[in-house]
């Protein structure tokens, strides 16, 4: 086992940088996840970490080695792909093994390790089947085992999960985090599904355009994002943002003045007027029929039950601003209805609209 450490690592493919000054520290056992929209540099991460990308800039250690220029065989990381491609022709017992058979580790010792990474991932069953026999989850499960099986120092994962339906992500979403309290190795998770980070993440690094955007625990990361683009891509549905202005104690939404509170006017580092962008999550906006000041009014565009509850999207009136909240089934809304709404103020986000980052809390 042992601890990852990235320092200010850079990946340029000719003129294009992929991944810019990547700096963490990754304790020994801990569950990192990295997360962001396709094409921000996860699997690029991944892969240097694995050593099947070379460096341009920076610095890895694995454990306390500097591993930049060791090949990926010498690396002792195990990596598992979103397909788990098992040789077909073989049986299960024989995909486990065919790593250890390749290092000529004895019979006796090779038959105990896959008897025992099969117990541990609820397929030994299924030790004398061939792929096809199995479901795609199994085979998930065989290629994680192929991974164990070697012990390896590092876990790296990308998007292990992606090729499963939702039923079976979840399951093996769990089996993955309970494997990780019985193995205790240090691994890597890379992911564009923040469910999946928040939900395996011991901490999660957010990345967009190649950079690291926040690294927080899980609960940091939702309560406090450092800027928009955390705060919407954290959270689902979506973190609602309504162009405001900021003046004089108020916050001016859609020409509603809505007062803020002493505590959040002295926390705010603003003096003068100056337009903002309030951040409010759709679980704090609520439906309302009192005609008080400081309401917004709506147009409802969309209705999505969800069982427990329905999901509303609508544009405030007058604008092109879109939102989304809750309702529920006896508020017996429909779609083109106007309505007037709510707005926490004690749990709203403020964001500077031109640099996205975090002006309140
Ligand atoms: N071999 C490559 N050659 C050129 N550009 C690449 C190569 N691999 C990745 N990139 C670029 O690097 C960026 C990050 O890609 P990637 O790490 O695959 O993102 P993610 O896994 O987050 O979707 C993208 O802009 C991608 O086009
Ligand atoms: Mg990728």
């Amino acid at each position: 086992m042992a601890q990852v450490c990235l320092n200010q690592i850079t990946r340029q493919f000719d003129s294009v940088i992929a991944v810019s000054d990547i700096t963490f520290e990754i304790p020994d056992g801990e569950f990192w996840v990295l997360v962001g929209p396709s094409g921000c540099g996860k699997s690029t991460i991944l892969r240097m970490i694995a050593g099947l990308e070379s460096i341009t800039r920076g610095e890895l250690y694995i454990g306390s080695s500097l591993v930049n220029s060791i090949p990926p065989r010498q690396r002792d990381v195990a990596m598992v792909f979103q397909n788990y491609a098992l040789y077909p022709h073989m049986t299960i017992a024989q995909n486990l093994s065919f790593g250890l058979r390749m290092r000529k580790v004895d019979p006796i010792t090779l038959n105990k390790r896959v008897e025992s990474v099969a117990r541990s991932l609820n397929i030994d069953h299924l030790l004398n089947r061939k792929p096809k026999q199995l479901s795609g989850g199994q085979q998930q499960r065989v290629a994680l085992g192929r991974a164990i099986i070697r012990e390896p120092k590092v876990f790296l994962m990308d998007e292990p999960l992606s090729n499963l339906d939702a039923q079976l992500r979840d399951e093996t979403r769990a089996f993955l985090k309970e494997l990780h309290r019985q193995l205790g190795i240090t691994t890597i998770y890379v992911t564009h599904d923040q469910v999946e980070a928040m939900t395996l993440a011991d901490k999660i690094v957010i990345l967009d355009q190649g950079t690291i955007q926040q690294i927080g625990l899980p609960q940091t990361i939702y309560q406090r994002p450092t800027n928009r683009m955390v705060a919407t891509f954290i959270g689902s549905p979506t973190m609602n943002i309504l162009p405001a202005i900021y003046s004089q104690g108020n916050l001016c939404i859609q020409g509603q003045f809505i007062p803020l509170s002493e505590t959040l006017k002295k926390s705010l580092p603003l003096t003068e007027s100056v337009r903002v962008e309030v951040g409010i999550r759709p679980e704090q906006i609520h439906l309302t029929s009192s005609e008080k000041s400081g309401l917004l009014s709506a147009i409802i565009d969309l209705i999505e039950p969800l069982g427990k509850e329905i999901l509303v999207r609508a544009t405030l009136l007058d604008t092109e601003t879109k939102l989304s909240f809750y309702a529920s089934f006896v508020d017996s809304v429909k779609v083109g209805d106007s309505v007037t709404l709510q707005i926490n103020i004690e749990q709203i986000f403020i964001f500077d609209p031109l640099t996205g980052k975090t002006l309140y809390p």
